[in-house]
């Protein structure tokens, strides 16, 4: 009867949380994880010594470094600060077996070929939460005059022709593609002429990339618009540059204080970023306070429904969709969430339903009737956001939650179970009955990542 695969997951670490705590305090919020993945691969654009600071610590920015360094990248890792040195890198292909684990990886692209002027990149592949082609980041490319082929699942890209360098040109995007706007905008940056990109995405995190290739010297506006306009320019320079905080990771902990009634405070943020979060929120009924330019203080309030659309920024967030849902499953009435980004990101209905949420799913619609009380049970991660609702549904559940696929989870959440047991909640990291954090302790911030 027992599973003695030691690579099963039964076998991996789980958290454990014993429901119904109110957490107090101030959270500590991270540097935005999508933020570092793209300013990672768009340090490959300068061919000096970089430095980024404030990168969380996660498992997507370890396999990030990996794919660098097989590059021919050297860096050094102190603290939160990441010292990269691209002045050698000969090798512009990344590989396989690192690129099939991280899609962000693909976004090498982009850098590589407009510094080399060719490169060679695997294709992603799919994920959990839908296919995720990259289409509009290799039509980007063409316009910018390059020669793209995929052969094998690795897409070889080159500057057409006897050119040396890309050409800047118009593009429109049929999707305001996150990747695709990055993608874009780190090749034109080295581009001869300028470059236009209509129906950019509108991120903070496409600001937040824009600001580092500023800082390397690129010459790029417009960026938080529709429209992005990049100057291409010879060469860019050494930077130090520090990552923004996590939007997603600190709009998560805002459900995990609406979840469990509590009054919270998170240090530091970006309070514009969380516009569209803090605004369903006070729908539901806790209000967000900005108390300085970076710190807002969640106030409770008794939950209500009401009704989600994902959608681009500065729309609702689709990484904040799954995390709502636990939210909405324990509100009073009724609520309707239709996810519009991704086409398969709906696989946590299954686990709230396990803990007796009252959800049903059409398509990408799901409709939620509130019920009282959640109640504890063993539930599967089935990706990143995913697993972050199961632990919110946890933290405010009847009993014992057991959270299982955490590779998912520390993916993108730095250390969130010693973040949440300074605030008052009682889980734990177990591996194989074995605890690896006590409850009601602080864990040794960073071992999970
Ligand atoms: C980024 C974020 C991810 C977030 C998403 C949407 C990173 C590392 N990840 O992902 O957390 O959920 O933005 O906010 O920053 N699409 C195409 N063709 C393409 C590119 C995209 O059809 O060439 C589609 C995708 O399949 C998806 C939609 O466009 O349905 C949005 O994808 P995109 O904005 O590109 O997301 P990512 O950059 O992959």
């Amino acid at each position: 009867m027992s599973n003695l695969n030691p690579h099963s997951e039964v076998f991996q670490p789980v958290i454990e949380i014993e429901g119904r705590a109110t957490l107090k305090g101030e959270v500590r919020i991270s540097g935005a994880k999508n933020s570092a993945l793209a300013i990672m691969a768009g340090t490959l654009l300068c061919a000096d010594e970089c430095r980024l600071s404030n990168l969380p610590n996660l498992t997507d920015i370890h396999s990030m470094s990996q794919i660098l360094g097989a590059i021919g990248v050297k860096l050094k890792r102190l603290g939160d600060a990441l010292e990269i040195d691209g002045r050698n890198v000969a090798n512009a292909q990344a590989p396989y077996e690192l690129v099939s684990q991280l899609r962000a990886s693909f976004f090498v692209i982009g850098p590589l070929l407009a510094r080399f002027g060719h490169t060679e990149v695997p294709l992603p592949g799919g994920c959990a939460i839908g296919a995720r082609p990259v289409e509009l980041h290799v039509r980007g490319l063409q316009a910018l005059g390059a020669e793209v082929r995929i052969e094998s699942g690795v897409v070889h890209a080159s500057v057409r022709g006897n050119r040396q360098r890309l050409t800047g040109a118009k593009i429109y995007l049929d999707y305001p593609s996150v990747g695709a706007t990055e993608t874009i905008m780190m090749a034109a940056t080295l581009a001869e002429g300028e470059t236009r990109i209509e129906n950019a995405a509108k991120e903070p995190e496409i600001v937040d990339l824009a600001n580092f290739c500023r800082s390397m010297g690129a010459k790029i506006h417009g960026d938080g618009t529709d429209t992005i306009y990049i100057n291409g320019v010879e060469r860019l320079h050494t930077t130090d540059f520090p990552i923004i905080p996590d939007r997603i990771e600190a709009g998560t902990f805002l459900c995990a204080g609406a979840i469990t009634h509590s009054e919270i405070s998170l240090y530091p943020v970006i309070p514009e970023h969380l516009a569209a979060a803090t605004a369903k929120l006070q729908e539901i009924g806790p209000k967000v306070i900005v108390e300085d330019r970076d710190r807002v203080r969640l106030i409770p309030a008794p939950l209500r429904g009401t009704d989600i659309e994902t959608l681009p920024f500065p729309g609702f967030p689709t990484d904040m969709q799954a995390q709502f849902m636990a939210l909405l499953a324990v509100s009073e009435g009724n609520s309707v969430i239709t996810e519009t980004v991704f086409e398969n990101r709906l696989q946590h209905v299954a686990e709230l339903q396990r803990m007796g949420a009252n959800i049903k799913l059409k398509g990408n619609v799901a409709v939620i009737q509130g019920v009282p009380l959640l109640s504890g049970a063993p539930v599967m991660s089935t990706d990143l956001r995913a697993s972050a609702a199961l632990v919110i549904a946890g933290l405010a559940a009847e009993g014992t939650t057991i959270v299982q696929g955490l590779r998912h989870l520390d993916r993108g959440y730095e250390d969130i179970e010693g973040k949440l047991r300074q605030l008052g909640a009682k889980l734990r990291r177990v591996e194989q009955g074995v605890p690896l954090t006590p409850f009601g302790e602080l864990s040794l911030t960073g071992q999970n990542a």
